[in-house]
């Protein structure tokens, strides 16, 4: 009876527009309401009063990390806090250069221009950018041939603030002229806890301490993940008849949906597994990796290794990636001795 909803897939794999709706209500608007990342948020802090002491702009900011640990929402509470207006726009979106001098010239003085997916711009796109970033600037070319000329137009002084999972992935002018970086880690599972409790509050969701604790442990330190298992999970404690999530609610409904212990789902187990049986624990390059578990390489890079990487389950090396004697053990797997001296290299880092 309740194979319907269930499918741990559809955690990582709703479209982006479902996502947004639901997303926004949950949404933090004060960086006080923000849970955790407590050096970026003092650091921004900072950088935001000293702005607005002196009057001007916030300078432009890159917001990196993996999906779903607040990247957009810190965007949103930086125009907040600013006292300015956000215009929302992604990589993706802009097609041409005409777009992009559009939204320039209609921003006002201090407005965000939030880019989402920055590193997914076209080339001649992001060379607008770069004027407009560092002198406030638009440059234009005008007719064609001998009488082609350039133009300049003065823009308003805003903020760019651009969020990517894949830092590596930007130009490196386009990188250099944000002189603000941020780099969103992963949550521990406490903060994890104060996200979920929260979010319940603001759902009327009924949640016991412990039963908090154990979604919040499995949510692969990423608040977008914990929101959406507490919907999943408070389905089926629903179901149940029970009037608040108790433990072992959350534990029943957790193993229904097939995420282990770690928050690990079956896709996760399925690389883990590819490695260690396939591969003979590696290195596998990424596509071939990709290939045998039937899953597309943006996914894994962003959406699985990541966590992966964190649980030092996996490293990835030059010639590919391997699995570490962490990943053995949680699949119950022996790591070959002939694996062993050669990985153990890799047991000590953390992973990053
Ligand atoms: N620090 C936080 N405190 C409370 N809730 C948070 C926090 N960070 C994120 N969330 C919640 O997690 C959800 C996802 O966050 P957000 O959309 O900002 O992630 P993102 O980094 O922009 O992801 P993507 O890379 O997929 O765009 C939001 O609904 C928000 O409610
Ligand atoms: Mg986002």
């Amino acid at each position: 009876m309740f194979d319907d909803g269930f499918d741990s897939g559809m955690l990582l794999s709703s479209t982006k527009s479902e996502l947004d709706i639901e997303e926004n209500v949950l949404r933090p608007k004060t960086m006080e309401e923000y849970v955790g990342q407590d050096k970026v948020k003092e650091n921004l802090a900072v950088y935001i009063a000293a702005a607005k002491a002196r009057g001007e702009a916030l300078d432009h900011v890159l917001l990196y990390g993996p999906p779903g640990l607040g990247k957009t929402t810190l965007a949103h509470i930086i125009a907040n806090t600013m006292g300015t207006q956000i215009k929302v726009t992604s990589g993706p979106a802009i097609e041409r250069s005409g777009d992009l001098a559009a939204i320039l010239t209609n921003l006002n003085e201090g407005d965000v221009l939030f880019i989402d997916e920055i590193h997914r711009l076209n080339r001649a796109v992001e060379e607008i950018l770069y004027s407009a970033m560092e002198d406030y600037a638009l440059d234009i070319i005008v007719g064609k041939g001998p009488s082609a000329r350039n133009i300049r137009f003065s823009l308003k002084r805003f903020t760019l603030v651009g969020a990517t999972t894949r830092a590596g992935m930007l130009s490196s002018p386009l990188r250099d002229r944000f002189g603000i970086l941020c780099r969103l880690d992963m949550y521990t599972p406490d903060e994890l806890k104060r996200i979920v409790d929260r979010s319940a509050h603001t759902l009327g969701i009924a949640v016991e301490e412990d039963g908090a604790y154990e979604i919040a442990r499995r949510s692969r330190g990423t608040p977008r993940i914990a929101n959406r298992l507490l919907k999943r999970v408070r389905d089926f404690s629903a179901v149940m008849g029970s009037a608040a999530i108790s433990v072992s609610d959350a534990k029943k409904a957790l193993a229904r949906m097939e995420i282990d212990e770690l928050g690990l789902d079956e896709t996760d187990r399925n690389l883990l597994r590819a490695l260690i049986e396939k591969f003979n624990g590696g290195p596998a390059g990424l596509d071939t990796l990709a290939a045998t578990i039937n899953e597309d390489t943006n996914t894994i890079e962003d959406v699985y290794e990541p966590y992966l990487l964190q649980l030092g389950f996996i490293a990835r090396t030059p010639r590919g990636r391997v699995c570490l004697k962490g990943g053995y053990d949680h699949m119950g797997c022996r790591m070959p001795e002939s694996l062993r001296s050669q990985m153990s290299v890799f047991d000590s880092d953390d992973a990053n």
